[in-house]
């Protein structure tokens, strides 16, 4: 058997199904174009069907990305969805229409009503329509963990002999344990009559934090591609991380049938900061491979081994994954040189007026602090690629508050416009008199959810970064970042950024129904 495991990337499908982490065309090319250098092997770009937006993204991925991976686009088991993929992916030099349909009982009788034989039929039509678009046609049985097993094997040997070339078994709603998983994988390898001549894919979601077992599970009973996302992102509590599935097989990747993948795994670290990034949705400090703790020694023992012997504490090289062995500290004092240096060794490369621009940002946050980390350094560079969105500039504020007093802020924002835009406001504290006052200029409606506030570095001058989200009267979440060594400041930043972000949205909505 072959001992390739295919990676097939669906941080732009199911992964922009998290709450919060709707990303727009511009914003998925380059996530694109990272995962092209990542080495994945397949993109899954986006649900065609859905919306125009999707479509677009697909149309656009599929031109960019050219030979170097496969594009795949979403539909269900219905002709338009079928007919809009192909559409979309007419610009694809290795086209992949990814159709599919439930199969489990829950699945069958609840949400589309129908019996087992009339989604067997639907599946099979699904993949015959696929075929007469696209040579490379991969079937979903939704909601297989689930399934009567009997049935699936009946479902999957009909969209094979119907021309599927992969067939993916989803643990849709992350339900099964990896031995049962790896059960469902073996027993469809011993059962179904043509699926040596296809790829086995698996697709599990992690709502008992199974995702990653479960793939692997699959994989040692034959499955031979992983669907995952950067930093495990999609619907409710995700799906399978790709940076712990490449760097497990990378590691350990002989217990499960000695398989490997063709990751390049130095841009692990990368890919998960510019997904986060570009998302806003920030990595926890110990997920395993990308989390900022993961290659961090706290404890006196623990420290003593690793300076003896790095092994002692540590299975993986955090250089493998991209992540830095040694730290330049900067500070003022330091000159573009170094700060070109170290950027550039974090991944970002600039024209020299982008760069002078980001060198003052620079100047004056290591004016306020001793020690300019790469956590730093990251917090202002997405300051700065906020800042290229941006609608509204947040120019200056003015905040007053005191026990007792009334707390009361004054903003003045710039419009696209150039025109300066000045108000004032009170509340019960001094972020909400800011927010009150940013609301009285920007004037759309919105619900502030959730605001948290976290230190990006140590110490007592530490950046503060502030997320927030903010719901718009359509039930849409935008997420907002704000970082800057004063938290009102950063709170004020993060507000803007989020409803910049909403505003964005917005005028393209209004464009895509003209
Ligand atoms: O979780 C799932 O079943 C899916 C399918 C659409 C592949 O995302
Ligand atoms: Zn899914």
């Amino acid at each position: 058997m072959n001992d390739k495991v295919y990676i097939f990337d669906t941080t732009l499908r199911d992964g922009e199904q998290s709450p919060g982490a709707s990303m727009n065309t511009d914003e998925k090319l380059v996530i694109a174009r990272q995962l092209v250098n990542l080495g994945v092997d397949i993109i899954e770009a986006g649900f065609p069907i859905s919306s125009p937006g999707d479509f677009e993204s697909v149309r656009r991925i599929g031109a960019e990305v050219g030979d170097a991976c496969i594009t795949c686009a979403l539909s269900r088991a219905v002709p338009k969805d079928i007919e809009t993929a192909a559409d979309a992916l007419k610009t694809a030099k290795r086209p992949r229409i990814h159709t599919g349909i439930g199969v489990s009982e829950s699945h069958l009788r609840d949400k589309l009503r129908i019996s087992p034989e009339e989604a067997l039929e639907r599946g099979v039509a699904a993949v015959k329509l696929a075929r007469t678009f696209v040579g490379d046609v991969e079937f979903y049985a939704e909601d297989a963990g689930r399934a009567d097993p009997e049935f699936l094997y009946r479902m999957i040997e009909a969209v094979v002999a119907a021309g599927a070339t992969v067939v993916n078994i989803p643990d849709t709603t992350g339900y099964t344990y990896p031995e049962e998983f790896g059960g469902l994988i073996g027993g469809l390898m011993d059962n179904v009559a043509g699926i040596e001549n296809v790829t086995v894919s698996v697709h599990c979601h992690n709502d008992l934090g199974m995702a990653t077992a479960n793939a692997l599970a699959g994989v040692k009973a034959g499955a031979r591609q992983i669907e995952c996302t950067i930093n495990g992102l999609g619907e409710r509590a995700g799906n399978t991380a790709m940076e712990e599935v490449v760097m497990a097989i990378r590691q350990r990747g002989n217990l499960i049938g000695g398989v490997h993948t063709d990751v390049n795994t130095r841009e692990i670290l990368r890919t998960s900061k510019l997904v986060s990034s570009i998302t806003g949705i920030r990595v926890q400090p110990n997920k395993a491979i990308v989390g900022a703790n993961a290659f961090a020694h706290s404890s006196g023992i623990h420290q003593d081994g690793v300076l003896k012997e790095r092994t002692t504490y540590e299975i993986i090289d955090p250089v493998e994954v991209g992540a830095g062995g040694s730290e330049i500290v900067l500070t003022a004092r330091s000159g573009r040189h170094a700060l070109r240096h170290r950027l550039e060794e974090l991944g970002h490369t600039m024209e020299d007026d982008e760069f002078e621009k980001v060198y003052e940002e620079f100047l004056r946050v290591a004016d306020r602090k001793k020690e300019i980390y790469d956590e730093d350094l990251e917090a202002l560079l997405g300051e700065h690629e906020r800042e290229l969105n941006e609608v509204f500039h947040l120019e200056a504020l003015h905040v007053m508050s005191g026990e007792p007093g009334i707390p009361t802020a004054t903003v003045e924002l710039v419009d696209r416009e150039g025109q300066h835009l000045i108000d004032s406001s009170h509340g019960t504290g001094p972020v909400d008199a800011l927010y009150r006052a940013i609301n009285r200029i920007i004037e759309v409606p919105n619900d502030l959810t959730e605001f948290s506030v976290q230190s990006v570095t140590r110490g007592i001058d530490a950046l503060g970064e502030v997320t927030i989200r903010v719901a718009d009267d359509r039930g849409r979440v935008f997420t907002g970042r704000g970082a800057h060594t004063d938290i009102i400041v950063a709170s004020a930043k993060a507000y803007t950024n989020a409803l910049n972000r909403m505003l964005g949205a917005q005028e393209r909505t209004v464009e895509e129904e003209l």
